[in-house]
């Protein structure tokens, strides 16, 4: 089943509460956290997280885009995060992150820019829920879904079924109609996707039409 995240990035911040109904029927809403050191941008930090959580019944799925997520990524899990992404090129100790967030009752998922590789990460991948391959590069929504990608999204799902594991394979930068298909085709699950969904002129609507895309592009290729 293929799930669809909207990324709140492209919504309205002074009406959160309101734009996660606009997309009521989403799999999950998607957080990007950014620390303006990871990446030149800033958004929002725990206590949004934690009133977003108590104004919403859609499942938290908390992307950081933040350096020492080893310090910071558990009191995400403490404000109500379902699922948290640390990003692999800022965790010190990316095995027992993972593992806390477990422990803490999150899923642990961990994500890689477009220039980190796949394999350096093999053995770690059954410590983790999901793998987030990002199609662009993290920072702002909006941009140009990055094409190169797509082959580190297939070798990826090679991985996970080499090993025969349950985790999802999330794609977040520029899914849209015009590139969710090519994405679920490589092997992608999960499909984040901000400004599809929020400049539609019903976002609850884009989901449901980005949804049952990806679907027939994964049954199409099976
Ligand atoms: C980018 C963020 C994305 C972003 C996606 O750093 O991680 O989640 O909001 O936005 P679109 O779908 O507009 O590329
Ligand atoms: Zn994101």
């Amino acid at each position: 089943m293929a799930q669809i995240n909207p990324s709140i990035l492209s919504a309205d911040f002074a009406n959160l509460a309101a734009e996660a109904e606009a997309v009521r029927g989403a799999d999950w809403l998607h957080v990007d956290v950014m620390d303006n050191h990871f990446v030149p941008n800033l958004t929002l930090g725990v206590p949004v997280v934690e009133s977003l959580h108590k104004a919403t019944r859609t499942p938290l799925d908390c992307h950081l885009m933040i350096e020492e997520p080893d310090r910071w990524a558990p009191a995400y899990v403490e404000a109500g995060a379902g699922s948290v992404t640390f990003h692999a090129e800022a965790a010190a100790a990316p095995v027992r992150l993972a593992r806390e967030l477990r422990a803490k009752g999150a899923r642990a998922s961990m994500a890689l820019k477009p220039a980190t590789p796949i394999e350096p990460y093999e053995d770690l991948l059954p410590e983790l829920d999901m793998l987030l391959v990002m199609t662009v590069e993290p920072g702002f929504g909006g941009q140009a879904f990055l094409d190169i990608m797509l082959p580190k999204i297939r070798r990826t799902r090679q991985l996970i079924e080499k090993h025969g594991l349950e985790m999802w394979l999330q794609v977040d930068g520029g899914v849209s109609a015009e590139t969710v298909e090519r994405c679920a085709e490589a092997g992608a699950d999960v499909f984040v996707a901000g400004s599809a969904v929020y400049s539609a002129e019903d976002p609850a609507e884009a989901v449901r039409a980005l949804r049952a895309q990806a679907e027939n592009a994964r049954h199409a290729c099976r």
